[in-house]
């Protein structure tokens, strides 16, 4: 796989100021890759200082990679501290890139564990599910929706009971401008969001519209929309955007799982989003709640309060803005024009939306 130019680096040197001073000594050093989009990657990383590991995710430096989306991502998750949303921890730059540093979650993602396992049982998948909402909850009433919520985008501690958040890559913020854009995954992607109309949607009843799709996939180890004889490709695509459109899933008769379960399911995967539940719907929700460890009721209310003052976040986003901006430039290159953002990126066992989706679109007759 390729490593993108640092290959041979064993850790992460800072750029140069341009000073001609000896540059700074490294505080992270690397170990080995733990995920790659087109994006970035992901690295498993050590702080020389304190031992600590990390994720350091890089995006390449210049102005195709580090567009505002990237601001937006940063803006999005420097505030959270929250059990069930992976911690942002730094920024820096190096020569090559941007390297944004990430709480180390160990134990992979929801993708790979499912897949290893096939069909959750119910109880399971009820605890990362609860998790789930419980985080996205915490999101929303900070004010941004993540807009990419599915299994490769949460992860899991090494005895993969702790659930936590990750990836804000298209997360907007209540100041940022409305939902109007297709983005996420097709096989998690609300009727809103892959309609024609290209009206503004709740980004949180999107992110519900998801949530309804990952407590299906674990619990039937396939996907809703999706059917075992679609063709591949961005073909198979349209046919699952068309399904979303309509509705139109089954529950499978095996593996069997309760009525409440299915009740859940079938008041998340509701095609007009004000129809849908919020996550407070699903927190009253009796299938929820079964099992709920004590004192995650009132977690959120208790991570809410710790919430950073105003002048604090303004001084933090203004910093993530003057880095963002130098991300956009090569050392030497002079000052970056601003990138198209928004473009697609593919993930194991899922693809995004691209350009010649929306073609294979055009023939479902469905733009
Ligand atoms: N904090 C982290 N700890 C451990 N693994 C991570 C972490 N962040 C990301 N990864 C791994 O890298 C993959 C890609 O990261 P993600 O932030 O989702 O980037 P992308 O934008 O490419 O989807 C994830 O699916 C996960 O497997
Ligand atoms: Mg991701």
């Amino acid at each position: 796989m390729s490593t993108k130019g640092y290959s041979s680096r064993t850790n992460f040197r800072p750029a140069s100021n341009g000073s001609g001073e000896k540059a700074e000594e490294p505080l992270y050093v690397n170990i080995r890759e733990l995920g790659s989009g087109s994006f970035g990657q992901v690295q498993l990383a050590y702080n020389r200082q304190t031992g600590e590991k990390v994720a350091i995710k890089l995006l390449q430096r210049g102005p195709d990679k580090v567009t505002k989306n990237v601001e937006r991502e940063l803006r999005s998750h420097i505030s959270f501290c929250h059990p069930h949303v992976v911690r942002f921890k730094n920024l820096f730059l190096t020569e090559t890139h941007l390297a944004v540093v990430l709480e180390y979650v160990d134990g992979g993602d929801l993708f790979g564990y499912c897949s290893g396992k096939g069909p959750l049982p119910e109880d399971e998948a009820r605890r990362f599910f609860q998790q789930l909402v419980i985080g996205i909850d915490y999101c929303h009433k900070m004010g941004v929706v993540n807009r990419d919520v599915k299994l490769e985008n949460a992860l899991l501690d090494a005895s993969h009971t702790l659930l936590k958040i990750t990836d804000f890559g298209y997360a907007k913020t209540s100041n940022d401008s409305n939902c109007m854009s297709l983005v996420g995954t097709p096989g998690y992607a609300a009727p809103e969001v892959v309609s024609a109309a290209r009206k503004q949607y709740d980004g949180t009843k999107a992110d519900m519209w998801s949530c309804g799709v990952m407590l299906y996939v674990m619990l039937f180890h396939s996907y809703p929309f999706e059917r075992a004889d679609d063709p591949p490709g961005q073909k198979g695509y349209a046919k699952v955007l068309a399904r979303t459109l309509r509705v139109d899933y089954r529950i499978p008769s095996k593996p069997q799982v309760s009525k409440d379960c299915v009740a859940l399911i079938s008041k998340l995967l509701v095609a007009d989003p004000q129809g849908r539940l919020s996550t407070e719907g699903v927190m009253k929700d009796p299938w929820f709640r079964k099992n709920l460890p004590p004192g995650v009721e009132h977690l959120n209310e208790q991570c809410l309060r710790m919430k950073m003052g105003t002048e604090e976040q303004a001084q933090k986003e203004e910093w993530i803005r003057r880095k963002v901006e130098e991300a956009m430039t090569l050392p030497g290159m002079g000052s970056g024009r601003q990138g198209s953002g928004g473009s697609a990126r593919s993930k194991s066992g899922a693809m995004t939306f691209d350009e010649s989706f929306e073609a294979a679109y055009k023939d479902e007759g469905l733009r």
